[in-house]
This record gives structure tokens, C-alpha cells and sequence, in this order.
């Protein structure tokens, strides 16, 4: 079963590998009788701690990670945009028009929304054919939705000569995940995938977005991937819950002190004046909010340490708030924490990006990946009665121009 498992994800890589380096190309040309002119490519992230930070002004910890969205595209004369991917078999054709309003749920959404932006913000368009990839497993919480939007704005940064800065693209990007696609999201997925660095964790305050890249010191430890394989339906409902329950825990805060986001107040100051929020639940949201803030300053002391254990420990307290104060968890995904908790060889577990399924994140050592691979999928598949897929994950670099299709193996 697992040796069949292994095998699968194996082939699986190894296909997408062969697939890059033939037939990216070559499938732009059978589709659109050409060559593509320019390629780019934009990767996905985890977030390693401060979680659900992001839209309360606090401190993030995301990098970039090797998976991500490819995109070939060139200009045409007949002024159409053409939207082809290789994952989905929708399709769109349009004309260049005044703009665009979101139809239907397909995928071609993301980067129609940041055409409207671009025309909106009176940017001159030409036509574009356009072929999309991506290797991030869809659903799964590593911001697949970012990548393709990040991409598709820096390539027509780069292809109109519309001299937005990369800050720039990041913040038009997340107006079309917010006003075009309707999830009112923070800045941190859309940031991280453009500003990510090799190697480096970002630490992104998300009210100023000043961000440092800091060194991912993971020591003998790899980064885990472990995706639930669960469908997140209610997903972005429950995301735009949260964002509102927050809402409401400033608003009840702000009776008595000046503050613009929950995160302006730490643990000590939240206990002060938690009374002014009389909802228990609305109670319970901030109180994960203020104290996972908390956390990724004691987890930023800690990795610049090279304390891995203490970053572990604080991986596992996010956890634990995120399932019961803010409640975005599920037994899915606890299953691969509470898993954790008992491998010596893991210094910390965690649920990564909005929750409800998608995927965990795990710091394990390097030597006993494999081990704790075949121990997770059992443990889960017996608890929960499928497998989810594991992934040893490096942390790659940002949104950019590929001079090549061709990767590096
Ligand atoms: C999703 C959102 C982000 C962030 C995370 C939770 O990934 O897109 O903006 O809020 O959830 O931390």
C-alpha cells in the first residue's frame, strides 16, 4: 500500500519534471500554432507560523516553496485574450473590452481579474494568448489562487511596460482576490509569492508591510507538506466568517482604546480589556489573534537562535489555538498534529494557511523523513479512511521571468 503510494507520488514528480522540460513549449505551440514568447513562473507558499494574522495587522512568517504557476504567453494581433491551462479543460476566449466581471467559478477568473485591474487602473492592454500550469495540488491551501494572480500581473508588468512596482502588483493582486473573486483575504499569500527568497523565511508585519528575510535555519530538519486531500467547500464562506468576527472584536475594543487592528495590542493588554468583548465566541477569535501575534515574535527570537525546539513548541501552540479558539482546524488535520506530537523526530506540527482541510506542516528530521511519512499516512488513513500525500518541500524563490522553461532537476 504505501510502497504503491510512494511510487505514485513518485512517477507523479517525476512526470510533471518531464512534462516542464518537453511539452510546455511544444503544448503552447499545438494550441496556439506558435511559439511563446515569454515564460514566468510564480510559486506557492506555507506559512510556517501566524496564522490568520494576516488581516488583523500582525506579524506573518510565509515562504515561497518550489511548487508554483507557469505561464507562457505572447502577444497577438486580433486583440483576444485567450485562457488555456493544462490542468483545467475550460477555456476562455475574449476580446479586449472596457472590462470584465467574474463568470462563473472557473479557474480563468484569476487572471481575467487582474486584466480588469490593470484596464481599471488605465493601464493599455493588447491581445494575449495565454498557457497556464501549475504543480500546486489544487485546494490545498498553498495559495495556488495567489500564484496564478502574481503571475499573470508581472507578466503583464513586464509585457505592457506598465512600471507597477512588485509592492504594487501584490496589493492589485489581492483587490482582485478581495472586489473580483469575492474572498477578502489579507496581503500575505500574494506577498510571499512575489517577494519569496531561497532559503528564507519572510517576517512580514502586514500593517506597515515592511518584511525582513530571514535565514530558514532548519538545521537538520526538512519541511513536511502534508496535505489532508480533503475538499474544502465551505472554505471561503468560513474565511469571510472570521474576517468578520474580528471585525466585531475590534470594534468592542476600540470603546476604550485607540487602536486600528487586534493586532496593535498584545497578550497583556487583550486580558485588560477583554471584557469590552461580551460575545464568547467573538471573545474567543481575538484571543487566537492577539496571542498568535505573540507567538511569531517569541518564534522570530527562536529560529534567529537556531532554537528549533522552541520554534516547535510555538508551531504546536498555533495549532492548538487555530482548533480551539479560532476553530478553523478539523479532525483532518489534527490528525497529522496529533500524529506528530508522538514522533520524536518531529520538532513541530502544524495546520498552514486558511484551514478547513488543505494542508499541515510539519519540521522534521531530514534522516527519518521517510519513516514519518510511512507513519502519517497510516496513522491518518486508519483514523480518517484515505491517505493524504506528503511532500519534503524546499523553499524556493519569488514570482520572476523563466529565461527557460527548462528545470532544473
Ligand atoms: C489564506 C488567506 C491569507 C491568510 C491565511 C490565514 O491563505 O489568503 O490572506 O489570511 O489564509 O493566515
Amino acid at each position: 500500500m504505501y510502497v504503491l503510494h510512494f511510487l505514485l507520488i513518485f512517477v507523479a514528480a517525476t512526470n510533471y519534471k518531464i512534462l516542464m522540460k518537453n511539452s510546455l513549449h511544444k503544448e503552447f505551440n499545438k494550441l496556439f500554432n506558435k511559439e511563446a514568447e515569454n515564460a514566468y513562473f510564480s510559486p506557492g507558499r506555507v506559512n510556517l507560523i501566524g496564522e490568520h494574522i494576516d488581516y488583523n495587522g500582525g506579524l506573518v512568517m510565509p515562504c515561497a516553496i518550489t511548487f508554483g504557476t507557469y505561464l507562457l504567453v505572447s502577444p497577438n494581433e486580433d486583440g483576444m485574450f485567450r485562457f488555456r491551462s493544462l490542468n483545467f479543460e475550460d477555456k476562455l476566449d475574449i476580446p479586449l473590452q472596457a472590462g470584465y466581471t467574474k463568470t462563473g467559478e472557473s479557474w480563468f477568473n484569476y487572471p481575467l481579474g487582474v486584466i480588469e485591474y490593470f484596464l481599471k487602473e488605465g493601464h493599455p492592454l493588447r491581445g494575449l494568448d495565454m498557457l497556464f500550469y501549475g504543480d500546486i495540488p489544487i485546494s490545498s491551501g498553498l495559495s495556488s489562487s495567489a500564484s496564478i494572480e502574481v503571475v499573470t500581473a508581472f507578466a503583464l508588468n513586464e509585457l505592457m511596460d506598465s512600471n507597477y512596482t512588485k509592492l504594487e502588483l501584490v496589493k492589485l493582486a489581492k483587490s482582485v482576490e478581495n472586489n473580483f473573486i469575492g474572498v477578502n483575504c489579507g496581503i500575505m499569500d500574494q506577498f510571499a509569492v512575489a517577494f519569496g527568497e531561497k532559503d528564507k523565511a519572510l517576517m512580514l508585519n502586514c500593517d506597515t508591510l515592511d518584511y525582513q528575510a530571514v535565514d530558514s535555519n532548519l538545521g537538520d530538519h526538512v519541511l513536511a507538506i502534508i496535505n489532508t486531500n480533503k475538499p474544502r467547500k465551505l472554505a471561503e464562506s468560513k474565511y469571510n466568517e472570521r474576517v468578520q468576527e474580528c471585525h466585531a472584536a475590534l470594534t468592542a475594543l476600540k470603546q476604550q482604546i485607540d487602536i486600528n487592528n487586534l493586532c496593535d495590542i498584545d497578550t497583556a493588554t487583550f486580558n485588560k480589556y477583554s471584557h469590552l468583548i461580551t460575545d464568547a465566541i467573538i471573545l474567543k477569535r481575538a484571543r487566537h489573534v492577539v496571542e498568535e501575534n505573540d507567538r511569531v515574535k517569541l518564534a522570530a527570537i527562536a529560529l534567529s537562535n537556531n532554537n528549533l525546539s522552541e520554534f516547535g513548541r510555538l508551531m504546536y501552540a498555533s495549532h492548538d489555538s487555530l482548533r480551539d479558539l479560532y476553530e478553523v482546524s478539523g479532525k483532518e488535520l489534527d490528525a497529522i498534529v496529533e500524529y506528530s506530537k508522538t514522533d520524536t523526530n518531529v520538532a513541530g506540527a502544524r495546520m498552514t494557511g486558511a484551514g478547513f482541510g488543505g494542508c499541515a506542516i510539519a519540521l522534521v528530521k531530514q534522516s527519518a523523513f521517510d519513516s514519518y511519512s510511512k507513519n502519517v499516512i497510516e496513522y491518518y488513513k486508519d483514523k480518517i479512511g484515505y491517505i493524504p500525500s506528503v511532500y519534503s518541500s524546499l523553499i524556493g524563490d519569488g514570482v520572476g521571468e523563466l529565461k527557460s522553461v527548462v528545470i532544473e532537476d
